[in-house]
């Protein structure tokens, strides 16, 4: 494979997608804040099936980390993302500074309504609108056709189609399955936080929601069911659980019985906040 082209600035972005536009090529973009493993690799790996060039950004935005978070922390390895991304075949890396996403003065904020609110928001209340700001920029930059996003991050994928929907973008966004190891750990970039003990206690969360999802769809009572999973998660060694909560698949409103739903989930191990989201399927 060739090595993806590196840019760092918009205007070589857009130059670059305008020559792809005029040669007939179709462009998807997947977002993403860098330290890659085989979920973002699934994500371009399915840009790829559609798209004729595939652009991947790698920035680390710091409007969606509060202050409290792990900003700085967070892990940046470019020389080794840019190897996984020639493996995988994307075309072009942009990997720009904050300076030329947020240049002095910057001033706008987009915020969504609808599925941003709750679950995540109740504890980062600031991130979804630091998410659809960089998010909104990112394709006004790029102005892909497509875009991948992962069910990873489940009420993040609702408030990129709601965004999109809202501000008539022009790009279709795809969902993508979550990627987990072998015993069913999403993958995540935080997960490099984790010692072995951890990870172990990390796997049941999975475990957990996946035992508490079927059990809902064969008809448990909603407060009783999710009670008992958090009552389980901490059990496992979870020190604190934000939610355990089961959604309307699409819209993130209270789950009825009778439609499709999600359950999701945010706990603690330590330092480290994970999240998780399987579905349930109404019988
Ligand atoms: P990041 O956490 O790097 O994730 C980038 C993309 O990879 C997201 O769409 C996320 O849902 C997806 N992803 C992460 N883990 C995954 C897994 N195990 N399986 C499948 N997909 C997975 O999400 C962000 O970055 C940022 O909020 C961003 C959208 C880039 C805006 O800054």
């Amino acid at each position: 494979m060739n090595a993806p082209i590196v840019v760092d600035s918009v205007a070589a972005l857009r130059a670059q997608v305008r020559d792809w536009r005029q040669a007939g090529l179709g462009v998807a973009m997947v977002p993403t804040m860098g330290a890659l493993h085989d979920g973002h690799i699934s994500l371009i790996r399915i840009a790829l099936e559609r798209a004729d060039r595939c652009v991947v950004s790698i920035f680390v935005n710091p409007t969606q980390f509060a202050p409290t978070e792990d900003l700085d922390k967070y892990p940046r390895q470019l020389a080794r993302d840019l190897d996984r991304l020639r493996d995988a075949g994307a075309h072009l890396a942009f990997t720009p500074g904050v300076a030329e996403m947020y240049p002095t003065g910057f001033a706008t904020r987009i915020s969504v309504g609808g599925p941003s609110s709750g679950l995540e928001t109740d504890f980062r209340p600031n991130f979804f609108d630091g998410v659809a700001t960089v998010v909104a920029k990112l394709f006004l930059q790029t102005a892909p056709d497509w875009a991948v996003f992962g069910e990873k991050d489940y009420q993040q994928l609702c408030v990129v189609r709601q965004l999109c929907r809202d501000l008539d973008l022009p790009v279709e966004i795809i969902g993508a399955p979550t990627v987990r190891d072998a015993r069913g750990l999403a993958m995540s970039s935080r997960n490099a936080y984790l010692g072995e003990a951890e990870l172990d206690v990390a796997r049941q969360l999975n475990v957990i929601l996946r035992r508490t999802a079927a059990e809902l769809a064969s008809g448990a009572n909603e407060i009783r069911a999710t009670s008992i999973a958090t009552e389980a998660l901490a059990q496992a060694g979870f020190q604190k659980v934000d939610y355990v909560a089961a959604r309307e698949a699409v819209t993130l409103a209270p789950w009825r019985c009778d439609r499709d739903g999600r359950l999701l989930a945010a706990a603690w191990l330590g330092t480290t906040r994970l999240i998780d989201n399987v579905e349930i399927r109404s019988t």
